[in-house]
């Protein structure tokens, strides 16, 4: 399988890109379109409720076009909605935890949907991995986005997913690596950077979100995503969180 990883200045660089400033401007713009969207949702819908008696083709044809107005304007709150998610800063609530618990507890969560899906499910856990100090409701967010791609990477044939955990020395310091890997469609060279792209998606109802917000989650810890995928083949995704106290 073939490797992709980012050069550490090419990190530094795109965390630097979307700085906080930005992060905070865009919220709030965010903040401040959503309330006249939400007076304009409000009154479409009172509208709406003028027009409950509509019995003319005219009449008919203007509240089909209410009815349009209104599930663009929940659309539009939707999307900003998420974009609040992905831009609000994660306060890490950094407290000593078990990686392999939480792997236990979400497989709990998602085994059963899986197993409708013939998905083959193994966990893997490292026995000597020790507790230590993360974000776990942030952490359980990364896993289950994780997870969930990896449940359309094999969506109508079924496969293997493997949860697995272990722990590695780099650069002298020790490192608990989570792995989350499929037999699901790979994904091809030309896209493995841009996967982790806010809003980038293949799938057609699919958001964007979840590879960008976990990358994000787990560089807040001072870790980083690796990707080994092949084509046709499957994928691992490799979430790797120091042990050790980083400066960030
Ligand atoms: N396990 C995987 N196998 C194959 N492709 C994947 C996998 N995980 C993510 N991808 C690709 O990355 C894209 C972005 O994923 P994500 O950010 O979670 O957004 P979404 O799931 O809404 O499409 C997906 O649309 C898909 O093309
Ligand atoms: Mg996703």
């Amino acid at each position: 399988m073939e490797t992709h990883r980012e050069p550490k200045h090419q990190q530094k660089k795109r965390s630097r890109d979307w700085g906080v400033d930005v992060a905070a401007i865009a919220g709030s713009l965010v903040h401040e379109i959503k309330n006249p969207l939400s007076t304009l949702n409000i009154n479409a819908q009172l509208l709406l409720e003028d027009w409950k008696d509509a019995e003319k083709p005219r009449e008919l044809r203007t509240v089909r076009r209410l009815k349009v107005m209104i599930s663009e304007l929940e659309r539009l709150e939707r999307i900003l909605q998420s974009f609040l998610r992905f831009t609000e800063r994660h306060e890490l609530s950094l407290q000593p935890s078990s990686l392999n618990s939480l792997l236990e507890e979400v497989v709990e969560l998602v085994g059963a949907q899986l197993a409708q899906g013939a998905i083959q499910l193994r966990l893997w856990l490292d026995p000597g991995l020790k507790v230590f100090p993360f974000d776990p409701d942030l952490m359980r967010q990364v896993v289950l986005n994780l997870i969930l791609n990896a449940r359309h990477a094999m969506a109508g044939k079924g496969g293997e997913l493997i949860l697995r955990t272990r722990t590695v020395a780099r650069d002298g310091h020790p490192w608990a690596v989570c792995e989350v890997i499929d037999t699901g469609h790979g994904v091809p060279p030309h896209l493995r950077e841009k996967i982790f792209d806010l809003y980038f998606s293949t799938r057609k109802d699919g958001s964007g979100l979840g590879l960008a917000t976990s990358k994000r989650i787990t560089e807040e810890h001072g870790g980083f995503i690796e990707l080994e995928t092949e084509e046709g083949k499957g994928s691992q995704f490799s979430v790797f969180l120091p042990m050790e106290p980083v400066q960030r």
